[in-house]
């Protein structure tokens, strides 16, 4: 068998808490503070512990040619199975033509072709989530609640910085006139909030539907910028006028549509759908994908965010900004959907707490070449509630007193 050290290898030195050997025997039970190595690794998104031995065993590998396992391991003094013990737990990649070693192969030499950045792989991966449920949705949303929680954060991590920033090097000041946020667009912009209280006794007509999908995703123009590549426009902008971001609408409560997970095709308007379900599955899907924020689950369709790697960075390859700039061109979409929304009165919100994993498993979608962001929700809002959403007050200069975030 011959290795080669994983690439790419991103190394984290944690600290670790175990039980104190010295101090049980002394009849104390005590923890005692140890470091330990692990490989981040970006395809399963696993912490794959590594022994000191191991480490030095990597440190003296390339990942770029193959090394007998034999010869490794007369180098390092350790028995040959040492190598091929690490090879099945994935710290090194072997040659070996069994299923684990050679996906991991074909893995990592997927990463490499999609164009992936080594530490953005490595964050996506290891942030994923799959089955999570936080405890947004049970726990007490009170006031009173509310408050105890802002002064317990405060007790443990000081008083929050303040909202508005003043930068003591200035050297002067100007005042700037006030303009008025009047006019169609300042109406909606003034009224845009998110809604956490969804009617879930009439579902959302498909007109309203297709107005803020289409609006958000669908193709506004095109421009051709050389032979056979032509640039798609949509209302949001886009880094590199790639419009890499897909929409998958898991359908609820739409009148007229199929309860399901749907693809929005932008190329001609239309809804390809992916997996059906009956809509008890459909509204219990819509909760557990957002991580148990069960006032999310009533909406009547949430419409995922769904990068295609591939597409964005065949131009940005292993680019630093990458990551963050397909990440800002959701935050585009999601505005324009919140906006589209508003303007028809509807409840609308982002979620990016939501279980990643799942929805990549559910629609079938290759995690090296897919990222799913985050999910805008749409619905009816339910007039009769409004208990989880912001009151802000209108923002005046003059009111001195100082905002809490
Ligand atoms: C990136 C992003 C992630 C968000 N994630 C959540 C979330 O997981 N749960 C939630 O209740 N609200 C979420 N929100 C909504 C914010 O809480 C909301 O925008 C904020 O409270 C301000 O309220 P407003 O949108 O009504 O102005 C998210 C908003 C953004 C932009």
């Amino acid at each position: 068998m011959r290795v080669r050290r994983r690439n790419p290898c991103l190394i984290q030195i944690d600290d670790v808490l175990a039980l104190d050997l010295g101090a049980l025997l002394r009849g104390r039970s005590e923890l005692a503070a140890d470091t330990a190595a692990c490989l981040l690794c970006p395809i399963s998104g696993q912490r794959i512990r590594i022994p000191d031995t191991e480490l030095r065993v990597i440190a003296g590998l390339t990942s770029d040619r193959w090394h007998l396992a034999t010869e490794v391991a007369a180098t390092h003094a350790v028995p040959v199975s040492v190598i091929e013990d690490m090879a099945a737990r994935g710290l090194v990649c072997s040659d070996s033509n069994e299923i684990p070693a050679k996906a991991l192969r074909q893995a990592e030499d997927r990463l490499h072709a999609v164009g992936w950045h080594p530490q953005a792989a490595v964050l996506e991966a290891l942030s994923r989530w799959r089955s999570v449920e936080g405890e947004e949705g049970a726990r007490e949303h009170g006031d009173l609640a509310q408050l105890e929680r802002l002064r317990s954060q405060e007790a443990a991590y000081g008083v929050i910085p303040p909202h508005f920033h003043i930068h003591r090097d200035a050297s002067s000041h100007l005042k700037l006139v006030h303009q008025p946020l009047d006019g169609p667009l300042g109406e909606v912009l003034t009224r845009r909030r998110t809604s956490r209280h969804l009617r879930t006794d009439t579902p959302l007509p498909l007109a309203e539907f297709s107005r803020v999908l289409g609006g958000t995703f669908g193709a506004t123009g095109t421009e051709t910028l050389a032979p056979g590549m032509v640039a798609v426009k949509r209302t949001s902008p886009s880094g590199g006028a790639l419009h890499p971001i897909d929409a998958y609408p898991l359908v609820v409560d739409v009148a007229g549509v199929a309860p399901g997970f749907y693809h929005y095709q932008s190329r001609d308007n239309s809804l390809a759908l992916i997996r059906p379900m009956t809509p008890e599955e459909a509204r219990r899907q819509a909760s557990a994908l957002t991580a148990g924020q069960t006032y999310f689950g009533n909406a009547s369709t949430l419409v995922f965010h769904v990068a295609r790697l591939d597409r964005h960075h065949w131009k940005y390859r292993r680019h630093p900004k990458a990551y963050k700039a397909v990440l800002l061109d959701s935050g585009h979409l999601s505005q324009t959907f919140y906006l589209l929304a508003t303007e028809r009165s509807l409840g609308v919100f982002f979620t990016a707490a939501m279980n990643d994993g799942d929805v990549l498993d559910l629609l079938g979608l290759d995690p090296l070449c897919e990222m799913v962001i985050g999910a805008n929700g749409l619905g009816l809002v339910d007039t009769t509630d409004d208990r989880l959403d912001l009151h802000p007050s209108p923002y005046s200069p003059d009111a001195g007193r100082e905002p809490v975030a």
